[in-house]
């Protein structure tokens, strides 16, 4: 195991001494860190904590079932407790890049599904300024070149003059995502105003979801590799 896999481990299991309890309905995210999270519940679930999760991928439906926490459909439960899932990048103030593993559609619904979101990122996720991570911009497949030139008619709005977007793909295919669609990945460096930019991007017919979460995050657990952790308010 390497110095940030012990780092996301300690994340999640600082997050379910400090967050969890019983009868609390859980958004549970995806990607590395989500996972070590979901896999670290199975014991406490097997010692009796009383939760209820709500996953945000397929991929976390699998982790969850084998680690036997139940699960429910979030048309049944409607409201969360809490949502707990990783980020790609994190700032001083609680925004993040997320999508990094394609599910950021349905985090963001499940996020914001919840009264409480909480990050859990390895210290290398902390940044000054998001975009050093590629932005992924989800698209539904029809016309999606289309929603392209619009998506790079936006960002050169924001001063991106001819930034590299990538389609993204997986064994050779196009990637789909949970929901069937696309994700473009838009190679930025740097974004300076993301709150506008998160704003301009809902605007793009085609779009139906981009990584920027903005003002969701309530918190953020960030786990060091030395096995210690801290958590940041926002
Ligand atoms: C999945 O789509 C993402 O939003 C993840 O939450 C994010 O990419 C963090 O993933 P890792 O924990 O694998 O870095």
């Amino acid at each position: 195991m390497t110095g940030q896999d012990d780092a996301k481990r300690v994340a999640g299991e600082r997050a379910i001494a400090e967050y969890l309890a019983d009868g609390l309905r859980v958004g549970l995210g995806s990607g590395t860190t989500s996972r070590w999270f979901v896999r670290t519940l199975a014991k406490p679930v097997a010692d009796g904590l009383t939760i209820t999760g709500v996953v945000t991928s397929q991929t976390t439906a699998e982790v969850a079932a084998e680690a036997k926490v139940p699960l429910a459909d979030l048309n049944d439960v409607l409201e969360l407790d809490i949502a707990i899932d990783g980020a790609d990048e994190i700032d001083a103030a609680g925004n993040m890049i997320k999508g990094g593993g394609g599910a950021l559609l349905w985090e963001k619904i499940v996020a914001t599904a919840a009264k409480k979101m909480v990050a859990l990122v390895d210290d290398s996720k902390v940044v000054e300024k998001l975009g050093k991570f590629p932005l992924p911009v989800e698209v539904i497949p029809f016309g999606w070149r289309s929603t392209e030139r619009h998506l790079r008619r936006a960002l050169a709005d924001f001063g991106y003059a001819d930034p590299k977007i990538e389609l993204r793909m997986r064994d050779g295919d196009i990637m789909r995502t949970d929901g069937g669609h696309y994700i473009l990945d838009a190679h930025l460096k740097q974004i300076d105003d993301a709150p506008a930019l998160a704003a301009r991007l809902n605007t793009i017919p085609g779009v139906v979801e981009h990584g920027l979460f903005i003002g969701i995050a309530a918190a953020v657990v960030i786990g060091h590799p030395d096995g210690s952790s801290d958590i940041r308010h926002f």
